[in-house]
């Protein structure tokens, strides 16, 4: 059975919470595979919204086994807080998570040194959510990370903890904060580890169990390709691989085993943090954007900038990570502008550029170079087919999956569970 992967092909909050939970409905695991509490899916059942930060958005989809891979850093007093907010509400995780014993674990002093390399970059700051991630992955990479394996045994920690932290006391010390107190650290650890004991498990071969056993595995990415450490808008992106080519990496499951790849975008774009984005729109339409679609973080509360649909790196997500299929949301926003603009390329220094820059401040330099659509003033949240949608809608729809070369499988008109246009073969050409 191959493994379906979701993952955002935007500057991240294109509505993957949403997808995955409609495509929970038939997995039985849902894995996380890189990322961290940084990440903030929503999930709209009824009158119920749930904002996920560390569980896989299949939690809310009583059948599923949810599984947070090697790939991903934990904060487990932020997973613990979410099982616990969960169980509070009715959802039991109870026998169905389980946390990779080689996942990273995110520390306090993590997060404290996520502000501390902020305020030290001044103007240049990456505007982090301050979750502790670049540090913890740093951490890992520079082989001197705490593992969920570490939490464990609480016999091997401040020997761990103390070749751990001599680097992060230097930068901390320039910065004029306190240095980290290893003992008050290794006391609030030691209980947490206690609750994360039960969770814990070799990941990796219960998902290969399941894999060779025909079990359906769909992979939730989070942050999105616009944001990845590799192929974003570096330095301002964050510190893992957010799409499929994550998966192999942070599961343990072997590439061969992916085969359908949703990308999600949203019908404009929007991005939260510093860094380029061309097509940001600080006018009128922009501003229609931000408040018709509620355009604030789900983890930091922060209004994101809003603007129009980026082709040029909606090509590169696709092409880079093998989409097979594209879900394209918050279709219903666009409702009422009087124009919508696409943008096919970007124009620097007076030649016209098809692919995203490799330095940022280049990439910030680019002019969009816009197609001009017209809009529609009808509400489409009620549709349910494509025919159902508008002509001028219908026309931007079909462009959107021109330009990314990969069909549109799913459109959804609304945040609720139903509203949306399901297009398994893909848009009817004859429509
Ligand atoms: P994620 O990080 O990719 O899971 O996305 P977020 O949850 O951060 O942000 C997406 C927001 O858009 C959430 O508030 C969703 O409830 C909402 N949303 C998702 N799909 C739609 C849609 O088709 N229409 C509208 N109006 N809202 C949507
Ligand atoms: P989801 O999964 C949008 C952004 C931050 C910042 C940059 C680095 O909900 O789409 P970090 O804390 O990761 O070191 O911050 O990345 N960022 C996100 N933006 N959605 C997210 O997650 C994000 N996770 C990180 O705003 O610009
Ligand atoms: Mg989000």
């Amino acid at each position: 059975m191959p493994v379906t992967c979701v993952y955002g092909m935007q500057w991240g909050d294109e509505g993957k919470g949403r997808i995955v939970d409609l495509l929970a409905a038939k997995s039985d695991f849902v894995v996380r595979y890189q990322g961290g509490a940084n990440a903030g899916h929503t999930v709209i059942v009824g009158e119920e919204k749930y904002v996920l930060h560390l569980l896989p958005s299949g939690a809310i989809q009583p059948s599923t086994t949810n599984v947070i891979g090697n790939g991903v850093v934990v904060d487990p007093w932020i997973l613990m807080d979410e099982v616990d907010h969960l169980a509070g509400r009715g959802i039991d995780l109870t026998g169905r998570l389980l946390v990779s014993d080689r996942a990273h674990v995110v520390l306090p002093h993590h997060k404290t040194m996520d502000q501390a390399l902020e305020a030290l970059r001044g103007d240049e700051a990456l505007g982090t959510t301050s979750r502790g991630i670049g540090p913890a992955y740093g951490d890992k990479f520079r082989r001197a990370g705490m593992r969920v394996a570490d939490l464990l045994k609480p016999e091997r920690y401040q020997e761990l903890l103390e070749a751990n932290t001599g680097a992060w006391n230097a930068i901390l010390d320039k910065a004029g904060l306190e240095p980290i107190d290893i003992a008050a650290v290794i006391e609030e650890t030691a209980a947490i580890g206690e609750r994360i004991r039960p969770y814990a498990a070799d990941a990796t071969g219960v998902l290969i169990e399941a894999w060779k056993a025909g079990r359906e595995i769909l992979c939730e990415g989070a942050q999105g390709f616009g944001l990845d450490v590799d192929h974003g808008s570096y330095p301002f992106v964050t510190s893992s691989t957010t799409g499929p080519a994550g998966v192999p990496a942070g599961t343990g499951l072997p590439p061969q085993a992916l085969g359908r790849v949703v990308g999600i975008v949203k019908a404009y774009t929007t991005r939260v943090g510093a860094g380029p984005f061309p097509t940001r729109d600080t006018g009128p339409a922009g501003q229609h954007l931000g408040e018709v679609g509620h355009e604030f973080g789900a983890t930091t509360g922060r209004p994101r900038d809003c603007g129009w649909f980026d082709a040029v790196l909606g090509r590169r997500a696709a092409m880079t990570q093998g989409a097979t299929a594209v879900a394209l949301m918050k279709l219903d926003v666009l409702s009422g502008l009087d124009e919508i603009k696409l943008c096919i390329a970007y124009e620097l220094d007076g030649k016209r550029v098809e692919a995203p820059p490799a330095w940022a401040g280049d990439w910030e330099r680019c002019t969009p170079v816009y197609e001009t659509h017209p809009g529609w003033s009808e509400d489409i949240s009620g549709a349910r087919r494509f025919e159902d949608l508008p002509a001028a809608a219908q026309v931007y729809v079909r462009r959107i999956q021109e330009v990314l070369e990969v069909p549109v499988e799913v459109i959804s008109v609304g945040a609720e569970r139903e509203r949306f246009i399901p297009l398994e073969q893909g848009i009817p050409v004859s429509v």
